[in-house]
C-alpha cells in the first residue's frame, strides 16, 4: 500500500497552551485534525463557563488564516472542589462546552487547583450526569504511597470503579490510558464509559525513559509503562471497539523545561500526530484500522457529526526537524530528528 485516504480525524485530547506558545502549536494540530478537545490546564486554570468563551475565542484568533474555517476547537470546563452544579447547566447551554475535566490534585502538570476529594463533587457530578456533559478523566491517584507505575490501576479501584456504580448515566472518558488493567476496565464497563489512548503509549514503553541515559523528551504523565501493557493498548486501539479513540495528548514544554533537574511531563506530537498513529497502526498490520479509530469512534462517543473530508497519508519517508519555534524558545517534537515512513499530504 502507498497511499490511504481516510475521513479527517479529530484529537480528543490536546493541550494547546496560550498566548505565543498557542499561536506556536496550534498551526500543527489544525493542519490534520477537523476538530479537537481542549485541554483545559492553563494557569489559571479555565475553571468557569466565562473563561472557557475567553479561551475559546483565543484560540479562534490565534489560527493562521489559511486554518481559519477548517478547525473547531471543542472545549472543557476544569473541575474543581467547588464547581456548582450551575456552572454544569451554563456549560451545557454554552453549546461549545463538550466535557468537563477533572485532574486530581497535583497529579500533573497545572493541576494544584484540580480535586482533593471526589466526594466534594459529587452534585456537579449529578448535575453532569442529567444534562448529559461528558467526565473526562486523568486516572491516576496523586497517593505519594502508590508506585508511580501503579497510580492508574489503584484510581481505577478506588476512584473509577465506585463512580461509574454512583453515576451509571454518567458518560466518562478515560483519558491517555496507559495499562491493560485500563482497557479491561474500560471494556467491560457500560457503553457510557470510553477512553482516549496516546501516539506515544502505542509506539512506546518505559524503556524508552532511560535508553543510553535519561530521556526527558520520553517523560509524560500517566508515565509509560511495561511491554505488556503497550501491547493491550494496541490490540484496544487497532481491534475496531468503539470505546477507544484517538486522543494525543500532545503537550508541548520548551526544551529547557523539559532537560531540567525537574522536568516537566509531556511529549509533543502535534507535528506530526496522524503520522506516528499510522506508524503504531502499520507495526500491528491494522492500517485498515486507522480510520474508525482517528475518524469515528470519538465523534461518536461526543454525539457529534463525523467529518466528511478526508486526508490522505503517502508511504514517503521524511524526517522530523530537531526542533521547532516556541515563542522565543525551541520545543523537541517527538522522535526529532528520526524519520517516519508516512506523511500526511
Ligand atoms: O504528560 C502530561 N502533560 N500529562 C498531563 O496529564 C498533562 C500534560 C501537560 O499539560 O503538560
Ligand atoms: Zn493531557
Amino acid at each position: 500500500m502507498s497511499s490511504i485516504t481516510i475521513t479527517r480525524p479529530d484529537d480528543w485530547h490536546l493541550h494547546l497552551r496560550d498566548g505565543e506558545q498557542l499561536r506556536a502549536v496550534l498551526p500543527h494540530t489544525a493542519k490534520q485534525f477537523a476538530r479537537a478537545i481542549i485541554m483545559p490546564n492553563l494557569k489559571p486554570p479555565v475553571v468557569t463557563v466565562d473563561r472557557v468563551l475567553a479561551y475559546r475565542a483565543r484560540i479562534l484568533a490565534a489560527l493562521p488564516a489559511s486554518l481559519q474555517s477548517g478547525f473547531e476547537p471543542l472545549m472543557t470546563l476544569y473541575l474543581t472542589d467547588n464547581t456548582p452544579p450551575s456552572e454544569i447547566i451554563r456549560a451545557k447551554e454554552s453549546g461549545v462546552v463538550q466535557g468537563v475535566k477533572l485532574y486530581p490534585a497535583g497529579a500533573t502538570t497545572h493541576s494544584d487547583a484540580g480535586v482533593t476529594d471526589i466526594a466534594q463533587c459529587y452534585a456537579t457530578l449529578e448535575a453532569m450526569e442529567q444534562n448529559n456533559l461528558p467526565l473526562l478523566v486523568h486516572g491516576e491517584v496523586t497517593d505519594p504511597d502508590v508506585d508511580v507505575f501503579d497510580k492508574e490501576k489503584v484510581f481505577i479501584d478506588r476512584i473509577l470503579a465506585p463512580l461509574t456504580q454512583r453515576f451509571p448515566d454518567l458518560r466518562i472518558v478515560f483519558e491517555h490510558v496507559t495499562t491493560r488493567d485500563a482497557v479491561a476496565f474500560v471494556k467491560e464497563s457500560s457503553s457510557h464509559v470510553a477512553a482516549t489512548i496516546t501516539a506515544h503509549h502505542l509506539l512506546l514503553n518505559r524503556n524508552a525513559i532511560f535508553q543510553g541515559g535519561i530521556r526527558p523528551h520520553h517523560f509524560c504523565l500517566p508515565v509509560l509503562k511495561r511491554e505488556i501493557h503497550r501491547q493491550a493498548l494496541l490490540e484496544a486501539a487497532t481491534g475496531g471497539d468503539p470505546k477507544f479513540f484517538l486522543g494525543t495528548d500532545s503537550a508541548p514544554h520548551s526544551q529547557a523545561s523539559k532537560e531540567n533537574a525537574c522536568g516537566c511531563a509531556g511529549i509533543f506530537t502535534a507535528h506530526a500526530a496522524i503520522e506516528l498513529y499510522a506508524a503504531a497502526f502499520e507495526q500491528a498490520g491494522a492500517l485498515d484500522k486507522l480510520e474508525a479509530f482517528a475518524s469515528f469512534h470519538g465523534a461518536d462517543f461526543y454525539q457529534l457529526a463525523r467529518n466528511k473530508d478526508s486526508i490522505t497519508l503517502n508511504k514517503e519517508s521524511w524526517v522530523i526537524p530537531e526542533q521547532l519555534e516556541f515563542a522565543g524558545e525551541k520545543l523537541i517534537p517527538l522522535f526529532a530528528g528520526e524519520s517516519l515512513a508516512w506523511k500526511m499530504v
